[in-house]
């Protein structure tokens, strides 16, 4: 199909010219002296993103699953106690991957659409009287249902209780696209990869880890090879990997951290609010709900769009994809077929937002679904145009040329007018 492939599933999603510029080149030794000049600052910078003074991060070339598995297996032993909220398929995978690595878990189940339950969890830590829950597993964003939860609640619910419990927190699509404090919250361990608000291909596994959870090393017993921090950090400390490190990716990553450092964090978060904003509006005028099942609730990144009962949400995603060529997020386990799921994250405007729009209309129209063509667009397109920013004056506003278009109206002048 001519054009662009319009990619609105929640991860992975655009990657910027810029990155991919910065990633095509020939191989190098990652063993050279020049090396640690690219790989120091990616790990000093990376704290910037994760907003942590005290913690440490770490690349590994991997997935955000990996880094599941990094966090637990490096501060914890087998048959240790952890409790974790559930509330979507990736909390359900991180369960799995604790369940997998021996460790007992007691699963706070929460209705799917909402998100961690702050209250359920200091309540829980509280009946440990002899503190044998050692960690608690909460995802920050939920992809699979496009729901938030708040975690500086769940470090206040650990704090309330004073339970010395960890706090692990999967923020895979979350961090840089949404607020994300890992030394104000407490977090012990924040997790996440590159295919999401990176704007990066998958194939880095991202970490944070608190002194407090570097400190666990010494003593878990949990088996790790390719995931031993302790590896990690003895050739970090000198700007190496202890294994072969992707180094496209590095200098992809570089280019992401002066991207984001460039828009800023702060800008970042909100242009994922005014967008996801705009997908609500959308969402609103067709008619539909999301899973998630308060405003309080919706993501940022990732709205998840019920589809009426009759109608299945997989075949709104393969008319998108097989005629537009729009890909859109499916529902996941539970929610297959009930939903489908629009990515707003990374490397997006309003106008790509909107192209995508139009996509849904037309997909939910061949399904069956009766929308109004326009409806979900011109929504989205007054809350853009309601929350625009002043236009800044023209580089050059003085010059003779500004002024002899300033006395004649340009249709450019003349679109702001009207
Ligand atoms: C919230 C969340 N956690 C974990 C993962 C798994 O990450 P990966 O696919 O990078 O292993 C994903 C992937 O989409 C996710 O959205």
């Amino acid at each position: 199909m001519p054009g662009r492939n319009a990619l609105f599933v929640p991860g992975p999603t655009n990657t910027p010219d810029r990155i991919l510029r910065a990633m095509h080149r020939a191989m190098e030794d990652h063993r050279s002296s020049s090396f640690p000049s690219l790989t120091r600052p990616i790990l000093s910078d990376l704290r910037r993103v994760f907003r942590t003074e005290e913690g440490q991060c770490f690349v590994f070339p991997a997935t955000g699953t990996g880094m599941w598995e990094a966090a637990l297996a490096n501060t914890l032993s087998p048959g240790d106690r952890v409790l974790a909220s559930r509330y979507g398929q990736f909390g359900h995978l991180f369960i799995d991957c604790a369940q997998r690595l021996g460790l007992r878990v007691d699963v706070q189940d929460e209705e799917w659409g909402t998100g961690a339950n702050p209250q359920r969890i200091e309540d829980a830590l509280r009946a440990d009287a002899n503190h044998e829950i050692k960690g608690v597993l909460v995802v920050h964003n939920e992809t699979a249902t496009g729901v938030t939860s708040d975690i500086a609640a769940v470090r206040r619910a650990i704090d309330a209780a004073h339970h010395p419990a960890l706090l692990y927190v999967d923020t895979v699509s979350g961090l840089v696209s949404l607020p994300f404090e890992m030394d104000a919250w407490g977090v012990d361990a924040a997790i996440t990869g590159s295919q999401k608000g990176f704007m990066l291909p998958a194939g880095l596994g991202l970490l944070g880890m608190s002194r407090r959870a570097l400190a666990k090393r010494e003593s878990a017993r949990c088996a790790r090879v390719f995931f031993d921090l302790g590896d990690m950090m003895t050739a970090n400390a000198g700007g190496y990997f202890p294994y072969t490190p992707s180094v496209p990716l590095l200098y992809g990553l570089r280019e992401s951290l002066d991207i984001i450092f460039e828009e800023g964090l702060d800008a970042i978060h909100a242009r994922h609010h005014r967008l996801a904003e705009g997908c609500r509006a959308a969402v609103r005028a067709w008619g539909l709900s999301l899973c998630a099942t308060e405003p309080t609730w919706a993501s940022d990144t990732v709205s998840a769009v019920m589809v009426p009962p009759g109608i299945d949400g997989a075949a709104v995603i393969d008319v998108a994809y097989r005629r537009y060529d729009l890909a859109l997020g499916a529902g996941l386990s539970r929610m297959a077929g009930k939903l489908f799921r629009i990515g707003h994250l990374g490397d997006l405007n309003e106008l790509m937002l909107l192209g995508a729009l139009a996509g849904v209309e037309l997909a939910l129209r061949d399904v069956g679904i009766p929308i109004t063509f326009g409806s979900g667009v011109a929504a989205a397109q007054d809350w853009f145009r309601a929350t625009a920013a002043p236009l800044a004056p023209r580089d050059g506003a003085g010059s003779p040329d500004a002024q002899t278009r300033a006395a004649s109206p340009s249709r450019e002048r003349m679109a702001v007018v009207r």
